[in-house]
Parts: C-alpha cells; structure tokens; sequence
C-alpha cells in the first residue's frame, strides 16, 4: 500500500502503512434473514440478523447489534449510535453509513475563518471499524487537513498553486487523497490553521476534508468554487465499514457455545485478519448464516451464467451434477456428439470455467462436479 503525501505533511505527524486484503465479494440478491416477528427493512434498507431494530431483534455480543428506526421528514432511515445507515452486507461483513464532513470558509466580509461542520466518528465498543475501501479526501486550493484517529494523524496538502486541478484526479491539484490504514474506529478531521483561503476567496473560498468510499468519490473542479460539494453529501458521505460478532478468534468463539454465532446448519466461521471472527454460509449454500437454517442450498441450475452447464443439471446439497445427454460427451465445456475416432473434430471454442470442465474420454454420459 502506497501512501503519496502530497507537496508536504508536517515533520511530527506520522503515518504506519499496513496492509490488509479484503477479498471482493459478488453481491447476489440472496433473503436477508431476521428473528421472528422481526421487521425485515426500516425504510428502503434491509436489516439482516445479528442487526435489528430494537434491542430484542439484535444479537447480544459485547457489542451492541440494534439500530433505530426513525422518521425523517416522512421516511423511515436506520440509524445507528445517530449515524445513517444506508445498507448492511451479512456476506461481505461490511455496512455503509453516511458520515459527515468538515468544512473550513473563508468570510471575506469579517475576515473570519469559519468552521461549520466536522468530519467525526465514534464507534469504539461497536462492531465496527473503517474500512482500507474508505480514503481521506481534501478538497481546496490552499489546505492542509488531518484525519486524527485512535490509531494515526495522516492527512495531505491540496493546492492550485502550480498545479492545475483536473476533473477526475484527486492528486495535489485542488484535491489530494491517502489511504485509511486497518484498525480505525474514531476519528476526527481538522484543518491545518496555517493554511487559509484567505488570499484566495474570490477563487476559492471554502475547503473540504472528509473520510469516505474511495468508489463513490470522483473530483470536480466545481467543489473548489461553488458549494456543490457541501450541498451532495449535506447528508453525509458514504463510508465502509467492517463489522465483527466479537473479537474472538473463531476457535475462541466455537468453544463457548451458547454465545457462537454461527448458528445454521452449513456455516462456517471466518477469522477476520485485523482480529474478531464472522459467519458464513458454506460453499455451495446461501442465506444468513446467524439465524437457525440460514443458510439454503442454491440450485446452481437455475443459474446458467454462473454455473454454465451445457447438458443436464442436476442439484444436489451444496452442489450440482453437469451431464450430457446420451450419445455425447463433454469436452472444453461443451457437449458434442460421440464420433468414430480418426474422425477429425472442428475445434470448439470453450467459454466455461476450467473448474467446472472435467476433461472426458468419448463416451455416453460424463459428469462434471464444481470443486
Ligand atoms: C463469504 O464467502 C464468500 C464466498 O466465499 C466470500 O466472498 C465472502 O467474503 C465471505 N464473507 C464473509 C463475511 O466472510
Ligand atoms: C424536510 O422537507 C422539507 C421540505 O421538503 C425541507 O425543507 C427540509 O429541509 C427537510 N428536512 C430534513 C431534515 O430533511
Ligand atoms: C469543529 O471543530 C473546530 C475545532 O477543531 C471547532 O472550533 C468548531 O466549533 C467545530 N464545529 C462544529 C460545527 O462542531
Ligand atoms: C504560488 O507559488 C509561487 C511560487 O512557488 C509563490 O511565489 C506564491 O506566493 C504562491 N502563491 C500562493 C497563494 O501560495
Ligand atoms: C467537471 O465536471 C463537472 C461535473 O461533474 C462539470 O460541470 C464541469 O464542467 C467539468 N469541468 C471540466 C473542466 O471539464
Ligand atoms: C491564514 O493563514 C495565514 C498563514 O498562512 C495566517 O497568517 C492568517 O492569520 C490566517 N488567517 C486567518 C483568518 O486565520
Ligand atoms: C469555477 O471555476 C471554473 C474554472 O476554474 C469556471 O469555469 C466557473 O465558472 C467557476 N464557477 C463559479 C461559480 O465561479
Ligand atoms: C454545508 O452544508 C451544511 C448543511 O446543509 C450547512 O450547515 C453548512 O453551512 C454548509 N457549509 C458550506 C461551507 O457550504
Ligand atoms: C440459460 O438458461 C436460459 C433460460 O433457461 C436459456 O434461455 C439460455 O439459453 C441458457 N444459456 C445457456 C448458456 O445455457
Ligand atoms: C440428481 O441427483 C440426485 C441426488 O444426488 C440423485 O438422486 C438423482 O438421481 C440425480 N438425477 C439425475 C437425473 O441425475
Ligand atoms: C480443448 O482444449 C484443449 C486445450 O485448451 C485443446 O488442446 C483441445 O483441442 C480442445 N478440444 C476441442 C474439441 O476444442
């Protein structure tokens, strides 16, 4: 993991690179999953089991799992610890909220530098913590702002002085970028005093620092002298986080029985790297793997396009059978008729995953199982 500071960061702020991979999950329209009598979705956000709303809907751990859902000017939003909560992913272990962002304004008419808004979060003693999918964003043509976390100080300069911003680029000009190492939980943003619009404000009167999804941010020259940036996300930014049950390993988990969350048949547990452990449903199985018979099996044959399988399919528990019909055998994914040998075939262009093609000899029905 690169970290690029930009033009300058003070000598005593400091910033640690750790790495951490989280692997990409694809994200199918599977049921969520809730305690009976639960409310499955507050507004348009489903709410998946260990989280619900209301304490009696949520799961106990160390940590508190409930949401409150409440009306906004007319629509129900979740929220938790009063921070929005826009959808949460049981597969992935992630949630997105919306979180807010600091501002800096140069008053020309008081002289006054006017801080109207501050990036802040808190969830210490919560399942949750900043995802590396998350980047500090600052936004300005003379600034210089921090992320000051439990863990680090890291933040960057942005300026137009020399360097033209460009739309689409977050890299110095007007707008500069750094990684969000593992291990957030709390954070505050805060501008550098030394660095003002104050010279500048008919160009560019306010500055902007937030913490968000690095996916959902893409630069405009327009957030440097307009308030279309404040006006987008008045709301708040969209921010990643990573939830855990508790943290325990998942052998320290298994072992104490009656709190181990995964609780359905054909689940596993999974350690998550920066410590503390989840649940998932089994290969070949999906659902919510934190409610009893969570996790269902998933009738790969309904699905050709991820499961290709150009014969006759067959679903079995956490699995499915690939076969051809009688008179021709499977080769590179295909099924093709059986022929006298030293007769010479055409070639067959395979367009299926190699684990799901077992190489076959010519003849009647041969089947192929997914690993
Ligand atoms: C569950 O398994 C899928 C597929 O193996 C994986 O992509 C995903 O990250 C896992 N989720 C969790 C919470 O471990
Ligand atoms: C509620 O809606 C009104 C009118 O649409 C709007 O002026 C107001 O800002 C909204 N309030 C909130 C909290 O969104
Ligand atoms: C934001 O933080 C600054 C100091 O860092 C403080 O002066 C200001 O009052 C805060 N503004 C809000 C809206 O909380
Ligand atoms: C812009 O850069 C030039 C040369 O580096 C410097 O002389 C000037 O003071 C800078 N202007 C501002 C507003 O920082
Ligand atoms: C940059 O993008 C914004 C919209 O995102 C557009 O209004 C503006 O004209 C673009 N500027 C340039 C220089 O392309
Ligand atoms: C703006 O920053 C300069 C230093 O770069 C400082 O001298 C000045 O007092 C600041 N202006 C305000 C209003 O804080
Ligand atoms: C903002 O700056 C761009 C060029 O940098 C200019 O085209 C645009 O008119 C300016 N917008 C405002 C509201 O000043
Ligand atoms: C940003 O938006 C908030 C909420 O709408 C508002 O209170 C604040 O004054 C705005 N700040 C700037 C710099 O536009
Ligand atoms: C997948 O199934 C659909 C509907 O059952 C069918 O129309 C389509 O041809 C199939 N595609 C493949 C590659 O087998
Ligand atoms: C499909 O699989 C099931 C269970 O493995 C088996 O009992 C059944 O005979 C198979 N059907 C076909 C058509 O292969
Ligand atoms: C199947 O694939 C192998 C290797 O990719 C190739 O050598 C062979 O000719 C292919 N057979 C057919 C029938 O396309």
């Amino acid at each position: 993991m690169k970290l690029q500071y930009t033009r300058a960061v003070l000598a005593s702020l400091f910033c640690v690179c750790l790495s951490a991979v989280w692997v990409a999950a694809a994200t199918a329209d599977i049921p969520a999953g809730q305690r009976p009598g639960c409310p499955e979705r507050c507004g348009d956000v489903e709410i998946p089991f260990p989280f619900g709303i209301g304490k009696h809907c949520a799961m106990q751990t160390k940590y508190p799992f409930d949401l409150d859902c409440l009306d906004v000017n007319g629509t129900k939003k979740p929220f938790y610890n009063n921070n929005e909560v826009t959808k949460i992913s049981v597969q992935e272990g992630k949630a997105w909220m919306k979180l807010g962002i600091s501002s800096q304004c140069y008053d020309h008419v008081t002289g006054h530098i006017l801080y109207d808004s501050n990036a802040t979060a808190e969830f210490g003693d919560s399942p949750f913590w900043l995802s590396t999918e998350n980047k500090i964003i600052v936004i300005g043509c003379q600034t210089m702002a921090y992320m000051e976390s439990n863990a680090y100080v890291i933040g960057c300069f942005s300026t137009c002085n020399g360097s033209t911003p460009v739309n689409g680029s977050c890299s110095g000009g007007g707008c500069c970028q750094m990684d969000v190492p593992g291990h957030i939980y709390s954070y505050d943003g805060y501008f550098d005093e030394d660095y003002n619009d104050s010279k500048i404000w008919r160009s560019s009167p306010c500055s902007y620092m937030a913490v968000m999804e690095d996916k959902a941010f893409q630069f405009s020259t327009t957030y440097l002298n307009s308030t279309v940036f404040n006006d987008t996300y008045k709301e708040g930014v969209p921010v990643v986080l990573d939830w855990v049950i508790t943290l325990d390993t998942c052998e320290k988990a298994k072992s104490k029985t009656t709190s181990y969350a995964c609780v359905s048949t054909n689940s596993i547990c999974n350690d998550d790297p920066s410590g503390g452990y989840r649940c998932n449903c089994s290969h070949g199985y999906e659902g919510n793997p934190y409610i009893k018979d969570g996790c269902e099996d998933i009738n790969e044959c309904l699905d050709n396009v991820t499961y290709p399988c150009p014969g006759i399919c067959n679903n079995t528990m956490g699995s499915f059978t690939c076969s051809c019909h009688q008179g021709n055998y499977m080769e590179n994914g295909t099924c093709i008729p059986n022929r006298k040998s030293g007769f010479l075939a055409l070639p067959i262009v395979g367009w299926f995953p190699s684990s799901v093609i077992t190489r076959t000899n010519d003849n009647a029905n041969h089947l192929c199982t997914p690993i």
